[in-house]
């Protein structure tokens, strides 16, 4: 019932978005999302356990086996969802009449003034965006049926990004980062200051290293029933604070970017919200690593396409967190396991920071006072023989046990709410200095310039 109900709305929005604005279709889009999504998982979930792909929950009673790699479900519906939404954001540049003759050059029946030329750069950068979701998608898919190794699967988004560089190059082009006040004159010379560097190739490298980056940050906050999927929401709810900020007080241009963000934003947090509904404590599917991959590459895409890339890299402080955290585990300083998630104790039901063997899998030499320091600054749990002095094991280095390490241990489903309520309040703080330090550092703020 509320489905149908939800459904008549999306129609209404749509339907009206003629006439009012792109985000209006894809809010409609995105309750369209939601409920296609919420209506297949619980159908196909048995088929993908008669095909093998299902895992088991390590943090039940019985570890019971759930269909793995629904999020593969989310990320098609939310592919044919902006596949759908590409004439109601192009509509006003729709040709309705010619001069004749095979000519295409009289196109617009709403001949506003800012609809007298079709926007190809901006259908390129929606189809290129869409085009590397798809391949993302498939490298997800590819790795929850064959568990690619890490070293394998680490680089390929960056592949997978290539049609969106391109873009980017071809439509925009702008490969200079802007120089802090403080710095302008110190690079300069005293009449002439330096106020942006070009970074050329490097800037490629940078973005291509974010469209690695997101994916794998949130692939490696995980383990938790909801977190994968929680973490993206709260991600995308971020960016769309962020983006309307922008729309309410931005010129016409951040305003142009933010709405395109928008437009890719809310049918994910869509299509998401479905997927949380299953997979949020006790969870009845997991995501995968298609889900995972798909949500990060979503966000490298709006930060590429939107031109603002280093402010989407600051909702992503608790991810990079996370990820320089483990660095010792995943570069092998320290032995890492094949699942760092927390110990589920079937006495109490609570979950437990889940340890590293340090006695069997010794740490390398020089890491050793490092871990020494890490456990006397309360930053891992560190067990030590009493007599030796020698290291015996660690609580695995991921911000979920460190919350355990701290608070105790807690509930699954607490112990995402607790990660995720920190995440909101650590994002908002990062949008909050981002406008405020932004002006103070270079003098002005893309937001608040004078339009
Ligand atoms: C990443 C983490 C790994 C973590 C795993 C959990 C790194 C380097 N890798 O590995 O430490 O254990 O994610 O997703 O940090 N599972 C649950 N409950 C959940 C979610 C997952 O029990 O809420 C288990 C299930 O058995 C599921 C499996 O984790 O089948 C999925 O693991 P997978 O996504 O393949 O692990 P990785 O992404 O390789
Ligand atoms: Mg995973």
């Amino acid at each position: 019932m509320l489905n149908l109900v939800l459904l008549a709305i999306a129609a209404a929005l749509v339907y009206y978005s003629r006439s009012t604005s792109v985000v209006v279709a894809a809010t409609g889009f995105a309750l369209v999302g939601y409920v296609a999504t919420d209506y297949l998982i619980p159908r196909v979930g048995p088929s993908f356990i008669k095909i093998g792909l299902f895992g088991k929950d390590l943090s039940k009673p019985g570890k019971p086996v759930l269909p793995e790699c629904i999020g593969a479900v989310s990320a098609t519906v939310y592919l044919f969802t902006m596949f759908f939404c590409i004439p109601c954001i192009f509509y006003p540049y729709l040709i309705t009449s010619t001069s004749g003759g095979g000519q295409r050059d009289i196109s617009v029946e709403e001949a506003g003034a800012n609809s007298a030329i079709f926007p190809h750069s901006r259908l390129s950068e929606y189809l290129s965006s869409v085009l590397c979701l798809e391949s993302t998608i498939l490298l997800g898919i590819a790795d929850d049926l064959f568990d690619i190794r890490w070293r394998h699967k680490f680089f390929l988004p960056a592949v997978a990004a290539i049609p969106l560089l391109a873009v980017y190059y071809i439509d925009f082009g702008v490969t200079s980062v802007l120089v802090p006040g403080f710095m302008q004159e110190w690079l300069g010379s005293k009449s002439i200051a330096i106020t942006s560097i070009d970074l050329g190739a490097l800037y490629y490298v940078y973005m291509a290293s974010m469209a690695i980056f997101c994916p794998n940050s949130i692939n490696i906050l995980a383990g938790v029933n909801g977190l994968e999927v929680g973490q993206s929401i709260v991600l995308g709810v971020l960016a769309l604070l962020n983006d309307s900020l922008y729309l309410a007080l931005g010129t016409d241009t951040t305003k142009s970017s933010h709405r395109f963000s928008m437009v890719l934003i809310i049918p994910f947090i869509g299509v998401s919200m479905a997927l949380f509904k299953w997979n949020k404590w006790p969870a009845s599917v997991f995501v995968g690593d298609t889900y995972c991959y798909f949500a990060g590459m979503v966000f490298a895409v709006v930060g590429i396409q939107g031109h603002f890339a280093k402010t989407m890299l600051l909702l992503f402080v608790p991810q990079i967190v996370n990820f320089v955290y483990s660095v010792p585990q995943l570069f092998n300083l320290v032995f890492c396991p094949r699942h760092r998630l927390p110990k589920f104790n079937e006495k109490d039901g609570l979950l437990y920071p889940s340890r590293a063997n340090l006695k069997e899998n010794p740490p390398k030499a020089f890491f050793v006072p490092v871990l020494r320091l890490l456990g006397s600054l309360h930053l891992i749990d560190l067990e030590t023989d009493a007599k030796t002095g020698a290291l015996v094991s660690c609580s695995n280095m991921t911000i979920i046990n460190l919350m355990l390490v701290w608070f105790g241990p807690m509930r699954e489903d607490k112990l995402c709410n607790l990660i995720l309520a920190f995440q909101f309040v650590i994002g908002v703080c990062a949008i909050v200095l981002r406008h405020c330090i932004g002006s103070i550092l270079f003098g002005h703020d893309n937001l608040w310039t004078i339009k």
